[in-house]
């Protein structure tokens, strides 16, 4: 599959259905993706990124239906890592001398991963490419989400290709933002944020406010995942700067395990609280256990607090509440408040420990916590009725 964008833009790159783990098994794909790859063709023939290995002889065979390999002028690797650059050796066994147009950190990261000397030619944030009606400028995005990322604008066309910025694990066909479901489309593009992007959210603020301020029209926002801006690009970036900008909707999430339940009915119990103290705050419960966690950690990023809980066991708490805040360790919310809650029958460490790491993870932690002896009784629950509603008061 191969389709025209412009008079001079192809996508030729490859639809994953399949897939349902990305990143080894770090990021659930609930709705497939897309390893997006764009053909220029004016006078000068330039291809933007390829696609995974597992896909790269699809993708040399149908990129050869598109162009004759002799005749690409330029490759442009935005960035390195193997969703986009997989093809390449294989790509490069038939073209072996084109240049390949990339950062200072794109060279090193491809050489080491495919420890083969090909032409990099190294560009950084303003140099130009002049491929003939068009000139493709050069935007460094260090950090977005690699030290290696950068953009390329294609003028005339007014095409910003991003990499994986503006990108969701998303594939359909249809390709384009105002042709598919809106719902499942934010749904991944602000999953595929609050996981990958948000522990670079000032860099992304900057660096949105640098391209803007270059003041380039952009009419179609063509990124390396999922489908294209098309329709009011401008859109995403809103949302973005939105995004970056310690989000929060009124919404509270608990997130629990527990062994034999008491742990879940403690989660229930706050859950009515805070429903009772406040009627318009959504309120959210994830067992981290039987739950996705990516999709866990996108409903903390939209929360403005959030309480986790576990059991105590071995003197610590269960794997799964462990595993979610390992995660958001890493990812490092900002503006979030949080407490600690778990059943315990005897030595009762979970909740002081789940406090230390949510305070590691710099949430501000606005009690001590709640703990239920054994299998709560109805006073036990009243607690947690009681201590959700006090927690509403602290946010
Ligand atoms: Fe889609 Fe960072 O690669």
């Amino acid at each position: 599959m191969a389709f025209k964008m412009t008079d001079k833009v192809t996508w030729v790159g490859k639809i994953d259905w399949e897939l349902r783990r990305f990143h080894g098994d770090e990021y659930s794909t609930h709705r497939g993706s897309s390893y997006n790859s764009y053909l220029i063709k004016d006078e000068k023939t330039v291809l933007i990124d390829t696609v995974w290995k597992p896909f790269d002889e699809e993708f040399v065979e149908n990129l050869k239906k598109e162009v004759d390999l002799k005749d690409i002028d330029y490759i442009i690797s935005n960035h390195a890592e193997v969703d986009h650059s997989g093809a390449l050796p294989l790509l490069l066994k038939e073209i072996p001398d084109v240049p390949i147009y990339c950062s200072a950190n794109g060279a090193k990261i491809l050489k080491a991963h495919y420890h083969e000397d090909w032409n990099f030619v190294e560009v950084k944030t303003g140099d130009t490419l002049d491929i003939g009606e068009s000139t493709l400028t050069f935007i460094e995005a260090r950090m977005l989400h690699w030290p290696d990322t950068m953009f390329t604008y294609m003028s005339g066309e007014n095409i910003l290709f991003s990499n994986d910025a503006f990108g969701q694990h998303y594939a359909s066909e249809l390709m384009y933002n105002d042709l598919v479901d809106q719902a499942e489309l934010y749904q991944e593009a602000i999953k595929y944020y609050a996981n990958i992007l948000t522990p670079f959210s000032p860099l992304v603020t900057n660096k949105i406010k640098e391209v803007l301020s270059f003041e380039l029209p952009v009419d179609i926002i063509a990124t390396s995942h999922g489908i294209i801006w098309r329709d009011n690009p401008a859109q995403i970036i809103e949302k973005y700067l939105e995004w970056a900008d310690a989000y929060q909707e009124n919404q509270i999430t608990i997130v629990y395990d527990t062994m034999w339940g008491a742990t879940r009915r403690m989660a229930e119990g706050i859950a009515e609280g805070i429903q009772l103290a406040d009627k318009d705050v959504t309120v959210k419960l994830y067992n981290a256990a039987n739950s996705d966690k990516n999709d866990v950690i996108t409903e903390m990023f939209k929360s403005k607090a959030v309480l986790v809980g576990s059991s105590t066991v071995n003197k610590s708490i269960m794997s799964a509440t462990a595993g979610i805040l390992d995660m958001i360790r890493g990812i490092g919310f900002k503006n979030k408040k949080a407490g600690a809650f778990g059943s315990y029958g005897w030595s009762g460490e979970s909740v002081g420990l789940i406090t230390e790491r949510l305070k590691d993870a710099k949430f501000e932690v606005v009690d001590e916590g709640l703990k239920a002896f054994w299998n709560p009784d109805k006073d036990a629950i009243d607690q947690c009725v009681e201590y959700g509603k006090e927690f509403v008061k602290k946010i």
